[in-house]
This record gives C-alpha cells, structure tokens and sequence, in this order.
C-alpha cells in the first residue's frame, strides 16, 4: 500500500537540509511512496501551506543551501498568532490527517526534536533527522551543517592571520554555535587560533591577557582569539549556572517566568560580551584589537562533500525506516551507519563538549590558552 510521507524544516536553516529532503524525498519514492513538504516549518502545518515533492522538485537540490521549503522558528504549542500566544499543535495534527499522513518527518535540532515529539504524543508518527551547524543534538555523532560551518569559521580564521599578523593587533573573532562550544573550538583548533573560549569552560580575561602578553614576549606581535557566541567570563557563568538550575526547581508558572526573565538577562550580557573582551584585552595588553563575528555567512551557502554525504546518508536510512514502519526516532549517525534513536532519548537534552574531549586535549598540548587557569 502506499505510504503518505510529509516532511518540514524547522529551525535555524543549516547547510545540507535539500540534501537531506532529497535523500528521503527520491528514496522514498523509488519505494513507491508519496512525498509532501510542508512550507516554513511547524507554521506551514498549522496553516496546510503544501508542495509536491515530485521528481523535478526534487532533483537539482544536492548542492544548494538553504532549505527550498523554507522555515521558521515557530513551535507547534506556543504560536505567535495576532498577538497572542497560542497552543495550535490540534490544527497541526489535523492537517496530518487531512492528507492521510503516514509519517511526518521534521528536519530539525534540539527545538525541533521536542516540537516533533510534542505531535507523536497526540498521535501522529514522527521521524526527525538532526540538522544544526551548532552539532549539539544529543545521541548522534553528528549534525548535518556542521562540517560546511566549520570549513567557513576555519577559513576566516586563516584570513584573519595575514591582517592580524601585518597590523600586530588581536582580533576576536566570534563563532556561532549557541550553548555550546564545538563550531569555536573546532574552527580555532583547525585554524590554529591563539586562544579559545567555548561556553563550556568559563574563561578570566587576566588569564587570556596574559598568554597573549607570554606571545609578544616571544616576539609573536598579533594574536587571534576565537570565542564562542555563548562563551562565558566567571561571574556570567555563575550567573548563567543559577538561573538554569532556578528554571530546573521552579515549581509554578510565576518562578519559571522568573527564571526564563534572568537566562534573558545573562543573553543579552553575553550578547555583548564579545565586543567587551576586545576592548578588556587591548586595555590589559596595549595591542591594538579587532572584533569580528562572523555571524550567519557560517550558516550560508553550499553544503561541504561532508555534509551532503551525511544528509544523504540519513535522508535515505529515514525512508527505510518508513518502508519498515519504524517511527517516533531520530535517525542518528553512529560511525559509517545509522542508529534509530527513541525521541524520548533525545529531547530536552543538549551535547555539549567533555572537558576531556580530545580536541580540547590537543588544543591544550599545542599552547592554545582556553581562557581558564
Ligand atoms: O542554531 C543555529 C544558530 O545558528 C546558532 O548558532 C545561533 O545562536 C542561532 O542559530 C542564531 O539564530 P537566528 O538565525 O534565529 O538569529
């Protein structure tokens, strides 16, 4: 019997999504299923904005960025909608129904992991595939955008050493990658960066001073520092570490809301925390500084050989799982193959990088200061 596949990208948009598509899309159809997309995210669900996903919608897509359905940050159970907040995850599962929906697959990351659950528990079936340059998706060893982001950060990392070197200044160059620290310390690592601060050690900006002042000494007269969006100094970690741990406890909706006001809070402190490490630093060492933040041209553009093979490589394990009935998993990378990982095993939770990863090891064992003592 055919089977009624609709898929949707939610989220940030990540280099790799129309590999992705494509890889469920033809695989799904050379099994004789029927392929529909659902445009920008949870909000074409809610409303049943649809495309045919046929084969000239499909070919042609491998190398391009972006997602061709489009997407949004909206989530199923809280709906900006003329100047409420609502809960319309019930329009969305009657959408699902409306077009006999065997399985509803979300390419997405943490956020969407939950919204795609949040559906599964009213009933539809769900399949998620881990997209996310930041690759802090839980249970897989790998997101796809990850490794094109990478190759981006790395290279204006290359770039910022001829300009930093020539004009003997520090640029801090900032790297996305929101709560966590991979995208920096992967870019900067590869790129050999001076100094490299993730959000999973809080860093002294004396400590980073000082190595730079240790390079100028050894006649090195630039320096280039790469930190992570959500890099911490100290004090805002501590701050941060409260407030998530106040969100854990709260108990009542006003003590949640009260949590959620103080993460706010330190965001937008750590917003500006980049620009204020680059004055701190020229201060505390004399050099001329710099700031760069390389922003959303890491997220733009073609997606690395990596990143397509990966996309299609669970683009097209998701329609086997479909063939076979297998739902309510994220389709997970694990070595060469794939793992079907239960949704409950991924939600709420966030990879971040060990302390004792190897690339922090490595870091450590080439001279690169990481900002703590
Ligand atoms: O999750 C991907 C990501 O690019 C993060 O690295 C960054 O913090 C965030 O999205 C930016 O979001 P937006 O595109 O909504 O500004």
């Amino acid at each position: 019997m055919t089977k009624y596949v609709g898929i949707l990208t939610a989220g940030g948009d990540s280099p790799g999504l129309n590999a992705a598509i494509r890889g469920v899309g033809k695989a799904a159809r050379s099994m004789d299923m029927e392929v529909i997309g659902f445009l920008d995210g949870f909000r074409g669900l809610m409303q049943n904005r649809t495309v045919r996903l046929n084969d000239a919608a499909l070919s042609g897509i491998l190398t391009l960025g972006g997602t061709i359905l489009g997407t949004s940050r909206d989530k199923p159970h809280k709906m900006p909608i003329g100047g409420k907040i609502m809960d319309m995850t019930d329009m969305m599962v009657d959408t699902c129904r409306k077009h006999n929906l065997d399985v509803l697959v979300c390419l997405g990351g943490g956020g969407t992991m939950k919204n795609a659950y949040r559906l599964q528990e009213k009933g539809i079936n769900v399949i998620t595939l881990p997209k996310t340059i930041d690759n802090d998706v839980a249970m897989t060893d790998v997101t796809f955008g990850f490794d094109t982001a990478l190759g981006i950060a790395t290279e204006a990392i290359d770039r910022l050493h001829s300009t930093a070197h020539s004009h003997h200044r520090i640029i801090v160059v900032e790297v996305m990658g929101h709560n966590t620290g991979w995208l920096a310390l992967g870019a900067g690592l590869a790129g050999g960066a001076d100094v490299i601060l993730i959000p999973e050690i809080s860093y002294d900006a004396q400590v980073v001073a000082q190595a730079i002042r240790q390079r100028s000494r050894e006649g090195k007269r630039f320096s280039i520092v790469c930190v992570s969006e959500g890099a911490m100094s100290g004090d805002t970690a501590v701050a941060w570490n409260e407030a998530i741990q106040q969100k854990k406890k709260a108990e009542s909706k006003a003590e949640k809301n009260k949590a959620d006001a103080e993460i706010d809070n330190v965001e937008a402190q750590r917003a500006l925390s980049t620009q204020m490490l680059t004055q701190e630093l020229e201060e505390l060492t004399g050099l001329e500084s710099r700031t760069t933040i390389l922003g959303h041209v890491q997220r733009g553009g073609t997606p690395s050989a990596a990143d397509r093979l990966l996309a299609t490589k669970l683009g097209t394990a998701c329609a086997e799982f479909i063939r076979d009935g297998l739902y309510g998993v994220m389709v997970a990378s694990r070595g060469e193959g794939v793992e079907a990982v239960p949704l409950p095993d991924v939600v709420g939770k966030r990879k971040t990088v060990p302390p004792d990863h190897a690339w922090i090891r490595s870091a450590r064992l080439v001279g690169t200061c990481m900002g703590d003592r």
